[in-house]
């Protein structure tokens, strides 16, 4: 099924912002669809000194390790040198960058096992989330060096995207403790606590138990509770910061341990400042027993995941040369599943992950891995250095030794070259890339032929990955027209043309050809569009007055409409790529959003949901319910579409909710802001059998801000 995902997008919207909002209108104004984007990620400590003078501050003195020995400490990369190297990454045409968390963090030194000195070098350990961390920044914990490389990154036509940890601060036995301040105030410490700032849990033990993952310990970290009204009204406050200074999106850290319910309101908060995109570290494998709801928060929270599922296919087949109906496999199962599978963010290599050639010392299946992603579904992240072929590979290349320096800056790499003709081809020149569908046309064990369609734009991405054989293809169909095409990347990658003759039903034969070994080759097509193409929303869902875009292609250049249901909103901005509409006064619900041209001529629909209001994380709690069995679960459906709609499946009921306290469950859900509503509890068995509690409805005042509480008994 073709399905048209969302994105969010430029506005200049914004109305009650914590500082410096031209900074905001800047970036908003500058802002564009993230499923066009290429992401370069970046680990700030080991990219490029810019600043000498913040290299050892006063304030976290002997952190730094000039000789780059120790690779637990910092080793000078910080925010003035991303900044220097604006034009290498022009250069290399990716639009976006996805840097460390920049927040202020741990300022002492943990001595590992072996009495090394090791620090928060990556930026996992903070302390202060309302100012720079002093390596990266200066040593006055400033925002200078934070807004010069945003203002500096806008003007050169690349997004900020920042990590985010919202599960914890810093480590709760050594150190600080988690110790955790507001803009150089003390506010709490695992072992200071007497407001419950933090969750005292144990370290979760079982990666497959809601409950530990979302409410126990991340590896020592000391947890946040979200759900304490000044640990949540701190977070949010802390992410509007970095929005208002010029962040476009954020990567959010252990997604998958931070209460779910609480990051719908995070989102929301944001999404009603202005324009933003969420992506969530939701690390899983595949056949996790939590996939289902990894994709159920994706489709229904306006954060999208990264793509570990991918990931996994993607170096199983290229550097452990797994065949490719692995990959294949996983990708279409997942485009089953997300609604927004555009959405998912997918890499090769990442900070916590051995670098490819660190597995596979093979050139060619990196820049063959590389470019799969790139031409993939989903928005594709290169791990910064893959395109200097960089690696270190002292035990297996894993953490931390795939947060090596970067130590050259050669444009003329093959690889450096396919990612900029790649990011070209998804940024201006294909929507297919960005906005489209995904289907494999031929497939063997070492050859991958995929296509890339989106209405009359078609992009036929071909992949030999065998290092010596070369395979002869033939009985290959394509969406391409009738033509003689050459290779897009040029031959870069020995990827030989190919004709295409006419056939029927979108089928269009390719005449025989043979595919060389260690081969990629690009073969693409676009037309103007002769009716509006949408391909892109986002935020996903919103309440009354929150600012949505819609990309896609032939918009128009004068300015249509745009009906949410049968209402027409007020429209922000208009152009032949994007538009942006004010979600309009109507009830709360899913709704078609149709876009018509000036002339009149309606787009294809996209989903959109209406909320009630504002969202609020509130804590539900329902005592003695009924008994459940091993498979069955206890949700919460209700009134709004927050709470489902009084839905009564896995997927449209709210939950399942969590049972420490068995027979007593409960659950954090973000709700709308003052709305009257009402709700009861379900079980939904394990063969799914339905059973309501009984009476009537359960009624609530959702509190107007802050946070609320809600605590019943089953009705029997
Ligand atoms: C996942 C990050 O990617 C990893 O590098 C970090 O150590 C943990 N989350 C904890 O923040
Ligand atoms: C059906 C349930 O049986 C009832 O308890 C609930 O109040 C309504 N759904 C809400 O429409």
């Amino acid at each position: 099924m073709h399905r048209f995902p969302l994105s969010r997008r430029s506005i200049s919207h914004y109305s009650t912002l914590v500082l410096a909002s031209f900074l905001l209108l800047a970036s908003g104004l500058f802002a564009q669809d993230f499923k066009k984007q290429v992401i370069y990620q970046i680990v700030t400590d080991r990219f490029f000194n810019g600043d000498t003078t913040n290299d050892n501050p006063p304030q976290s003195a002997g952190l730094f390790d000039a000789t780059q020995t120790n690779w637990h400490l910092y080793w000078g990369g910080d925010l003035a040198g991303i900044q220097q190297k604006l034009s290498y990454l022009q250069g290399l045409g990716v639009t976006a960058i996805w840097i460390s968390p920049p927040v202020d963090n741990l300022n002492l030194n943990i001595p590992d096992s072996n009495n090394n000195p090791t620090a928060s070098y990556h930026g996992y350990g903070a302390r202060d989330f309302m100012r720079i961390e002093e390596h990266f920044g200066d040593a006055a914990n400033d925002w200078t060096a934070f807004n010069n490389l945003t203002s500096a990154a806008h003007a050169d036509g690349i997004k900020v995207i920042i990590d985010f940890a919202p599960n914890h601060s810093n480590p709760d036995n050594a150190g600080e403790y988690g110790s955790l301040y507001n803009n150089g105030t003390f506010v709490a410490a695992c072992n200071n606590d007497p407001n419950g700032i933090f969750h005292h849990n144990p370290d979760i033990g079982n990666f497959d138990d809601r409950y530990q993952l979302q409410y126990y310990t991340l590896e020592g970290l000391c947890d946040l509770n979200q759900e304490n009204s000044t640990t949540d009204s701190y977070l949010k406050t802390a992410i509007q910061q970095l929005q208002s200074h010029g962040a476009d999106g954020f990567r959010i850290d252990a997604v998958k341990h931070v209460t779910w319910g609480w990051e719908y309101s995070m989102a929301n908060t944001v999404f009603t400042s202005g324009p933003s995109f969420f992506f969530g570290e939701w690390y899983q494998g595949w056949g996790d027993p939590l996939y289902h709801d990894s994709y159920k928060f994706a489709n229904k929270s306006g954060i999208s995941v990264i793509d570990f599922n991918v990931n996994q296919a993607v170096r199983d087949v290229f550097a452990s040369n797994n065949n490719f109906s692995e990959l294949d496999n996983v990708v279409n199962t997942e485009d089953s599943n997300f609604t927004w599978q555009n959405d998912l963010v997918t890499f090769v290599d990442s900070h916590d992950v051995p670098r490819l050639l660190s597995v596979n010392n093979n050139t060619n299946r990196l820049i063959e891995a590389q470019a799969y992603v790139l031409a993939g579904r989903g928005i594709p992240v290169v791990y910064y250095g893959d395109e200097q072929y960089l690696h270190n590979d002292t035990n297996g290349g894993g953490d931390p030794y795939n947060r090596n320096a970067m130590t050259s800056w050669n444009t003329s790499t093959t690889l450096y070259q396919v990612i900029n003709l790649l990011a070209g081809l998804r940024g201006s020149t294909n929507d297919a890339l960005g906005y489209g569908s995904y289907q494999q046309r031929w497939i063997n064990n070492d050859v991958y032929i995929f296509e890339r369609k989106f209405f009359n734009d078609v992009v036929l991405v071909a992949i030999n990955k065998n290092d010596t054989t070369s395979y002869p293809v033939s009985g290959l169909n394509t969406a391409l027209p009738a033509a003689n095409y050459t290779d897009y990347l040029g031959g870069l990658m020995s990827g030989p043309s190919i004709t295409v003759t006419n056939g029927s039903g979108g089928n269009n034969p390719v005449s025989s050809f043979t595919l060389p070994a260690h081969s990629v080759a690009v073969w693409q097509y676009t037309s103007s569009a002769s009716a509006p193409e949408v391909g892109s929303i986002g935020p996903t869902l919103g309440q009354p007055g929150v600012v949505v875009t819609i990309a896609g292609k032939g918009l128009g250049s004068s300015t249509g409409s745009v009906l949410v249901g049968t209402t027409t909103a007020t429209i922000n901005s208009w152009s032949s790529t994007s538009v942006t509409f004010t979600v309009p006064n109507v009830g709360n619900g899913v709704y078609s959003v149709t876009l018509k041209n000036s002339s009149g001529t309606a787009a294809n629909t996209i989903q959109f949901t209406v909320l009630t209001a504002k969202l609020i994380p509130v804590t539900f709690t329902v005592n003695n319910a009924t008994p459940t069995n091993t498979g069955d679960y206890i949700f919460l459906t209700g009134s709004t579409v927050e709470l489902g709609n009084w839905g009564t499946t896995w997927d449209t009921a709210i939950g399942p909710m969590l049972d420490p306290n068995y027979p007593n469950w409960f659950l954090n859900v973000s709700a709308p802001a003052g709305a009257q509503i009402q709700f009861k509890f379900i079980k939904i068995a394990a063969n799914g059998t339905v059973t309501w509690e009984n009476g009537g409805n359960h009624t609530y005042t959702v509190p107007t801000s802050g946070v609320g509480y809600v605590n019943v008994n089953w009705q029997y």
